[in-house]
């Protein structure tokens, strides 16, 4: 039976269904890396599959069998791709299956900043129903006002339909392509980036993390958008300059944040951005719902499955490698 290892998030039911046919040694959580049964389990298995797990040319030197590893996330800035690619090792993600339910929680971090929610639950369940009745500690309205998503693929897509649809926004954008069929069907308008910052209410960044993207919002980014902005990031925390953010946040130069993802993760707990009220955060669950879960960990154990049978898996990322497979 060929080893696999599967790692973090990755449903039971799928981790039983693959022990029919292969060998699947599970690491529960990040501390895996110290762990002596990893190595091991290196050493011998033909697949990963898992969430986040950093696949550096380190890593693949303590793998000398592998043939794919499968990402449970459609992000892949965890994968050395130049690495994987000259060993032959396929690499695969999943996007499609979560785009609803990202932009589901980018809409619920917009509301949550806007309308203060998890500030105010705390006034609630600490009793302080009186005192908080006032008008500074009201929301701010997010039907009818501006949105400017930075990064149109298929989330940015579904965050334009709910945006413009359901909450009679009107969508600005930045893509590095002009989407027409976003244009027509939520008639979002094509922005330069500088124009999009300074006209948006909400700022939404989903971009995918690449050398050109690192930091692309930082302090000149958060000086230009308006004081009654509100910031999401839904992409990853490498894409913002965390500590400009904490200035903006911290200064008043912006109304709020709300964020899924940060620069290092699990967050440090000294974070400065977890003193602030204005920020709204989630441990990077964007994509997780109990649904969504296993619909992203079936669909990345079949590009595994294909994978490791000599396919091509559908969700392959490194195409260089399609030439090399037989079917
Ligand atoms: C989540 O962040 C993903 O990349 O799927």
């Amino acid at each position: 039976m060929e080893k696999v290892i599967a790692y973090t998030r990755v449903s039971k039911s799928v981790r039983d269904k693959l022990q029919e046919d292969y060998d699947v040694v599970y690491f529960e959580n990040y501390e895996y890396i110290h762990d002596s049964r990893f190595v091991q389990a290196l050493k011998e298995a033909s697949g990963i599959i898992g969430l986040e797990l950093k696949v550096t040319k380190e890593l693949l030197d303590l793998a000398p069998n592998l043939k794919i590893v499968s990402n449970v996330s459609v992000g892949y800035d965890n994968l050395d791709l130049h690495e994987l690619t000259k060993r032959n090792i396929l690499a695969t993600n999943t996007p499609g299956v979560l785009t609803d339910t990202v932009a589901d929680a980018v809409l619920g971090m917009m509301l949550a900043t806007s309308r203060r929610i998890p500030e105010l639950d705390t006034f609630v369940k600490n009793g302080e129903w009186k005192e908080f009745l006032r008008l500074e500690h009201f929301g701010v309205d997010m039907h009818h006002k501006t949105v400017g998503i930075i990064g149109m693929g298929s989330i940015g897509q579904a965050i334009s339909k709910r945006c413009h649809l359901g909450f009679d926004m009107d969508v600005l954008y930045y893509n590095r392509s002009r989407k027409y069929e976003v244009e027509n069907k939520y008639n979002a308008k094509f922005y330069s980036l500088h124009e999009l910052l300074m006209e948006s209410d909400f700022i939404v960044l989903m971009v995918p993390a690449l050398p050109e993207t690192e930091k692309m919002i930082g302090e000149k980014e958060f000086n230009l958008m308006k004081e009654s902005a509100i910031f999401i990031n839904g992409s990853r925390g490498k894409n913002i300059d965390e500590m400009a953010l904490y200035r903006a946040l911290r200064n008043k130069d912006i109304l709020a944040a709300g964020i899924d993802v940060f620069e290092k993760e699990p967050v440090e707990i000294d974070n400065p951005l977890l003193t602030l009220e204005n920020i709204v955060t989630l441990p990077h669950l964007g994509a997780a719902t109990k649904e969504n879960e296993l619909a992203m960990s079936t669909l990345a154990a079949k590009n595994l499955v294909i994978g490791l049978n000599g396919g091509c898996p559908p969700n392959l990322i490194n195409k260089e490698l399609e030439e090399s497979v037989i079917l």
